[in-house]
């Protein structure tokens, strides 16, 4: 059966107090609405309509990329309102799942359960038991079968104990849509046209309504203000903390780790505390993240150690590589095995090969380095001339000395050594040594300049 998605996303956001549209806010890098999306692509629904009204453009210029069939909701009357507003653009067959674009974290299978169990009976809900039910729907049974939902607003003291409520999140036959949604009053105390009032036109229709719980009660949590914001945030975080540990990582805290976005990871990585991890990653088996790293879009093997307090961007890094404390790998870093990066050591579009060494102070960008060279402390590729960048090339086994600048483009042989101190500006040829300093000059028994004492 073809799935449809309905987003509700028109709402304001009031109490964000943001400039920015709620459903535009980020939860662990991404905007809540984006989690929706993503989580529908996953059960491959046929199409997903999203219901926008206050941001529209902001909203659907976020999502330009995304295939998206996009309701405008001008006025806000009510959850059933904006599902009505889908009805000339909503398939005639099928089924439609209605979420929300401030209800981010839905997970995939939850889905899947209510979509298997709503397919069986036409209509199908998520619920949930809790300790303080004020201000949501109540779901009235009768003997164990959902009869109706009534709005915390309409309910009466006996209706108000009841601790099972609606989340909001159903799954109904688009057939059934068209024929209750334009049926929908709201003569009720919010004066609101109520997409909980489907429920009971389905039990009159003597359908019966099938429901389940969420594994998980965040998966079901709505965010309303920054506070609400950062707790889910939270309850995410350590999800996600949870199930890498499940696939055998080792968090020094798992309290104290963020991902926004997603890590592959192999066996027996060591994380340590405060490391983010953003966009798409990948650690090998053994490999070792010290203390408050930041690692974006970046693959490190097998093996390989990373110290404390080190940064990497679009970088790839092979088998048995040490790197830092406070390395800097920015985009189009390409480290091969056993290379070592050390501390304040910057590389940016960089290739740099089997066993290479750059271990103190040095700034390698748009340079191309061989195997076994070694590059001495303090080292600058001086790559840019001010309009345009140039490439450093250094062969196998150079040894730069410290504090050489290579003013680029210029290239440096197999073999060749640079004797520190140097600023080489022509090529450097194979098993050669180059230096290039003004004389030395010593003058002995040498005066400093006296002070006068008063
Ligand atoms: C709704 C349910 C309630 C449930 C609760 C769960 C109804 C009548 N009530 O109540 O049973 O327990 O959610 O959180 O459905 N929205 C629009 N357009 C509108 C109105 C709302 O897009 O005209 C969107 C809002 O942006 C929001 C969502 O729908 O994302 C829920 O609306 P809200 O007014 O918060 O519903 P509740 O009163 O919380
Ligand atoms: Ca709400």
């Amino acid at each position: 059966m073809s799935t449809t998605v309905i987003i509700l996303a028109a709402g304001k956001g009031t109490r964000m107090r943001s400039q920015l549209p709620k459903v535009l806010q980020p939860l662990a890098c991404r905007p809540l609405l984006g989690h929706v999306i993503q989580t529908a692509k996953k059960i491959h629904a046929e199409n997903i309509i999203t219901i926008y009204g206050h941001g529209g453009d902001h909203v659907k210029q976020t999502f330009a990329q995304e295939k998206i069939q996009w309701v405008e909701q001008a006025e806000q009357l009510g959850t059933g309102h904006a599902v009505q507003m889908t009805l000339p653009v909503l398939p005639k067959d099928g089924i439609s799942l209605i979420l929300y674009g401030d209800v981010p974290l839905v997970r995939q299978t939850t889905l899947e359960q209510l979509v298997e169990v709503s397919s069986k009976t036409g209509i199908g809900m998520i619920t949930l038991h809790v300790d303080n039910p004020t201000g949501y729907g109540r779901i009235v049974r009768q003997e164990g079968k959902i009869q109706a939902i009534v709005e915390h607003k309409d309910a009466t003291e006996a209706q108000r104990q009841i601790q099972e409520i609606n989340t909001g999140i159903y799954c109904v036959s688009n057939a059934k849509l068209h024929e209750w949604l334009p049926k929908l009053s709201n003569e009720n105390a919010q004066g609101e046209y109520y997409l909980t009032d489907i429920v009971a036109m389905a039990v009159a229709d003597g359908l019966e309504i099938a429901s389940i719980q969420p594994e998980l009660a965040f998966e079901v949590e709505g965010v309303n203000d920054r506070l609400q914001l950062a707790a889910l945030e939270r309850e995410f975080q350590q999800q996600q903390a949870k199930e890498l540990m499940q696939q055998g990582v080792t968090f020094a805290d798992p309290a104290r780790f963020d991902l926004r976005g997603s890590v592959k990871v192999g066996h027996d990585v060591r994380i340590d505390v405060n490391v983010i991890i953003e966009g798409d990653c990948e650690l090998g088996d053994f490999v070792e993240i010290g203390a408050g790293c930041i690692l974006k879009n970046t693959k490190i093997a097998a093996g390989t150690k990373v110290q404390a307090y080190s940064i990497f961007d679009g970088a790839v890094v092979g088998e048995n590589a040490q790197i830092g404390p406070f390395a800097r790998l920015r985009p189009g870093a390409k480290l091969a095995n056993e290379v070592h990066i050390g501390n304040f050591v910057e590389v940016k579009n960089t290739t740099i090969g089997l066993g290479s060494k750059a271990n103190h102070f040095t700034y390698l960008g748009d340079a191309e380095i061989g195997a076994e060279s070694n590059i001495g402390a303090g080292t600058i590729t001086c790559n840019y001339d001010g309009a345009n960048k140039h490439k450093t090339t250094i062969g196998d086994a150079v040894f730069i000395g410290s504090n050489s600048s290579l003013v680029a483009p210029v290239t440096i042989g197999s073999g060749a050594t640079v004797g520190a101190g140097s600023v080489i500006t022509k090529d450097v040829a194979e098993q050669s040594l180059s230096f290039e300093r003004a004389q030395q000059i010593s003058k002995a028994n040498y005066q400093r300049p006296q002070k006068v004492k008063k």
